[in-house]
Parts: C-alpha cells; structure tokens; sequence
C-alpha cells in the first residue's frame, strides 16, 4: 500500500474496529458522528468573526462560569448528532445541569453514554485564540433496555472506552484514544475530511514550557509555588493560553506541565474532573504521560460523586509530573 496515501478519519476508525474481533461498529459509528459534530462547529468557529453569534449570553453554565453564544451553539450540535447517531443512550454536557436521555432509533437499545465539553476555552472566541472540544465515551453500565441514570456517567476515568478533543487552531485537528495509542488527524478544508496526520502520538519525557495561571500563584498552596518557583529555576519558559485543550495538546507534541492546582477561589480545582480532566488524562496517558490531582492521585483513579465535579491537576510530561509531585511530598507537610 502506498504509505503517502491519505488515510481519512472514517476509514481509520474502521480499519481500527476490523483489528478487534467482536468489536460491532456501534463505538465507530459514534465517533464518526463526533467528527461529523466537530465539523459543524469548525465552520462556526471559523465564521465567528463575520456573524453576529459573539458576545456573551448573559447566563451562567452549571459551574458558574459566564456563558458565550458559541458554547450553545457547540452544544446544541454535538447533541443533535448523537441523537441522530442511534448509539448513544445519554448525554452530559458541561453546560447542562442534568444528563439527558437521548430517544433510541428503531427500538435498537444503545450502549454508549458520551459526556462532553462542547467549547473549551470560550474566554478566548472573541479574541481569536484556539478554543477546543472535549469527550468522553463510557460504556452504559444500567440496563440497555431501560432509561440511564448517573450511575451511567460516574465512572471511574479507567473505564473510558474513548476520549478525545478537537482544538480549533491555525488548522482543526481532532486527537482521540480507544485506549491503543492516541492518533491525531487534520481538517482538510478543501475536502472536508480529517485526515490522519499524526500517527502513535508520544509525548516528550520533559520539555521546555510549563504551563499554569501563575496570575494566581499567590493563592496557590507552599508546594506549588515551590514547584513552580523550580520551574523558574531551570529556566523553563511559561507558556498559558486559557484553553486547556490548547496548552494540553502543545505540550503533547513538545513536552512540558500544565498545572491547575487549589486556589482560594477554587479550592478543589477549576477543572471539571468528568468533562476535562479525564478524557485528557486518558489520552495523555495513552500518550505515554501522567495525570495526577494535588493530592497526588491518578486521575483516572477517582471516583466520581457528582456530574460537575472539579479536580485539580498536572498533567503532561512523565518526567515532569513525577519532579512535581516529589515537591508535594517534600513539602505539603509545611505549612505556608
Ligand atoms: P471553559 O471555557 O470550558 O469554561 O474552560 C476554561 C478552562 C480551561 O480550558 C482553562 O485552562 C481554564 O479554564 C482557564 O482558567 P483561568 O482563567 O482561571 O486560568
Ligand atoms: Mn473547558
Ligand atoms: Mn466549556
């Protein structure tokens, strides 16, 4: 086969599908509507300067943050594609208070619930800078021939059985694991399809940049202003772009730490734990990185209570994630 031929997304996850026996079509299906979603948003994302869908909302989403015109409009798509996709039996949504049950097609019970945060970033829409989408696929574990309930969507991170995201850069590209290696693929604009661009992606064991709000480092615990203070120390370069698919996905491709750690305003972490911090803790570690919280747990590990609940988080180059946390424990005894 001529290796420089292009492999688009639907055939790649095709192809992945025939190298499980049993595996039915149901997951690839279900990620092909995802790519399907996220090419809806690209578009919208991309005309964003020239219509009039800018601005704030003028609400507030589940956890309090302000909500822009884009976030309802990413939403709203990423829904009505897995409705129509058939294999997914429920939703959660960063911006939706409870999860929705999705009606079946034909009577066909579905086996899927998927849980997303449809624009990551948004702070940055209005000044055209990356903002991002991030899933999560989960196994129902309730009854297929009954309605899902929560216990459907707090699992463990362990059990994903596919993560990924979209980052609306200078160019789209979707990243997804079903838990064999992280493979990336590029919008081709002129054809519409993603193509496979980065095969077997491997994170660097330590890179240059961290990455961490340090506007807040005088709200951070001892410890990590030690850590960060090391950083400084070994002269890496500080890089935070507010969207944390875009500072996860540089670093990757080139190694580094993005940190969101307690502050006084969130003592346990910005981030949602089921929306953001596990799918990309699934695939940095796929990736060959570390994901842990402040209290030096694997993400993957912690079980939910709640829909919207937040964690702290390193996560990124092996090496790194492990100097971190040899601060925590040199220092978390003290007290700052
Ligand atoms: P969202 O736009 O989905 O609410 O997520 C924004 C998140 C995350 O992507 C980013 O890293 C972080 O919030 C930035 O928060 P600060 O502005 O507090 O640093
Ligand atoms: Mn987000
Ligand atoms: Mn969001």
């Amino acid at each position: 086969m001529d290796i420089n031929r292009i492999i688009t997304l639907d055939e790649f996850i095709i192809r992945q599908q025939n190298e499980f026996a049993g595996a039915t079509g149901e997951l690839t299906g279900l990620l092909r509507d995802i790519g399907v979603a996220a090419k809806i948003v690209n578009r919208e994302v991309n005309r964003a300067g020239l219509v009039n869908i800018l601005g704030i909302e003028g609400t507030e989403n589940q956890s309090g943050d302000v909500v822009q015109k884009l976030d309802l409009y990413a939403n709203e798509k990423l829904i009505e594609c897995l409705k129509n996709s058939g294999e997914c039996c429920a939703i959660a949504s960063e911006e939706i208070e409870n999860f929705i049950e999705l009606p079946g097609i034909h009577d066909k019970p579905a086996k899927y619930v998927v849980l997303f945060d449809p624009l990551d970033g948004s702070s940055n829409i209005d000044v055209n800078v990356s903002v991002g989408t991030i899933f999560s696929i989960f196994r129902r574990k309730s009854d297929f021939t009954g309605p899902s309930n929560i216990g459907d969507f707090l699992q463990t991170g362990l059990e994903q059985v596919a993560a990924g995201y979209v980052i609306y850069g200078t160019s789209t590209i979707l990243v997804y694991t079903t838990g064999h290696g992280v493979n990336g693929f590029t919008l081709d604009p002129s054809i519409g399809e993603f193509c496979l661009s980065h095969r077997n992606i491997q994170i660097p064991k330590r890179g240059q940049y961290y990455s961490v709000n340090q506007g807040y480092y005088l709200k951070f615990d001892l410890e990590m202003r030690r850590y960060i203070d090391h950083c400084s120390d070994l002269n890496l370069g500080l890089r935070y772009i507010g969207s944390m698919v875009s500072d996860v996905h540089r670093i990757l491709f080139q190694g580094g730490i993005f940190l969101y750690p307690s502050t006084r305003k969130y003592p346990n972490g910005k981030l949602r734990l089921l929306y953001e911090c596990n799918p990309m803790a699934f695939i940095v570690e796929q990736a060959g990185g570390k994901a842990i919280n402040n209290h030096l747990n694997r993400i993957l590990e912690i079980d939910p209570k709640e829909l919207h609940q937040r964690s702290t988080i390193a996560i990124g180059s092996p090496d790194m994630v492990d100097e971190m946390k040899a601060f925590v424990e040199r220092y978390s005894a003290v007290t700052s």
